[in-house]
């Protein structure tokens, strides 16, 4: 009886609804949207879109020829035995230097820190990041929608995750001892926004910049001029 009751509630809400609208139309167009929504939030909680076969495989790659090989990277033997680099340096394994990760929302990226330098605040648009610290400390961040930060000193052997899309850095404040981090991403092509550059080395023009940080464009081309490529 309770359900009853409840559809002819349904039926009559809907058809005071249509009545008002005065037109099926709007009352269809109502639920397109509705289903549409629906669908989008679906997206928007997915990682990469999945795949319909086992792996993809690049145009210019024959299958009868495909074997290990395109499911292997050798990319980050350089480090082994390697002496630590002069400038902060990213090693990525993405779609791009690995194309069988194509399709299957992982890839990784290993970050070396020489004594006191950063990697500055970035976004990754595509995908959250897990980072494992296995050398050294480490002063990370993370900025939310409401600028409100969340920082930690992590240790050796401690692991940090920065949500998908929220600005972030890692600091390698002590002045002595490299670090050295290894972080996955859910996605084969997590993309990065760097803060900086996407600022100040993006050729928006110095007044719109100056009047977005209420400074003068004297202070925006010396910013600028810090980014730019040394000749
Ligand atoms: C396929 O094309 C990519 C990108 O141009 C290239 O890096 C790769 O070596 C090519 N693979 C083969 C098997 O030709
Ligand atoms: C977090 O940031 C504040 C302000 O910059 C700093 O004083 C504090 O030491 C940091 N905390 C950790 C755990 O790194
Ligand atoms: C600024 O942009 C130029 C051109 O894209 C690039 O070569 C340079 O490395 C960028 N600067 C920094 C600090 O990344």
């Amino acid at each position: 009886m309770g359900n009853r009751y409840e559809s002819a509630e349904v039926t009559n809400i809907l058809n005071t609804f249509k009545d008002t609208m005065a037109s099926r139309a709007f009352v269809h167009e109502f639920f397109v949207v509705l289903v549409a929504s629906f669908a989008i939030v679906q997206m928007a909680i997915a990682g990469d879109p999945d795949i319909t076969s086992d792996f993809l495989v690049p145009a210019n790659v024959s299958l009868p020829q495909l074997d290990g090989d395109f499911f292997t990277f050798t990319g980050m033997r350089v480090l082994v035995g390697s002496d630590p680099p002069p400038t902060f340096s990213v090693l990525k394994a993405s779609l791009v230097e690995f194309p069988a990760l194509n399709g299957q929302s992982v890839s990784y990226a290993v970050l070396q820190y020489p004594a006191g330098t950063v990697n500055p605040p970035h976004t990754h648009p595509r995908a959250a990041e897990l980072l494992f610290l296995i050398e050294g400390t480490l002063q990370v961040g993370i900025i939310d929608t409401t600028n409100k930060l969340f920082n930690q000193t992590l240790q050796t052997g401690d692991l940090f995750v920065f949500p998908k899309g929220l600005v972030h850095f890692q600091y390698n404040a002590d002045g002595q001892k490299p670090a050295l981090a290894i972080s996955a991403f859910g996605s084969a092509n997590a993309g990065t926004v760097s803060v900086p550059n996407n600022v100040f080395n993006s050729s928006i023009e110095d007044n719109i910049l100056a009047k977005s940080f209420k400074t003068d464009i004297n202070t925006i081309e010396h910013i600028k001029s810090g980014l730019a490529p040394k000749p």
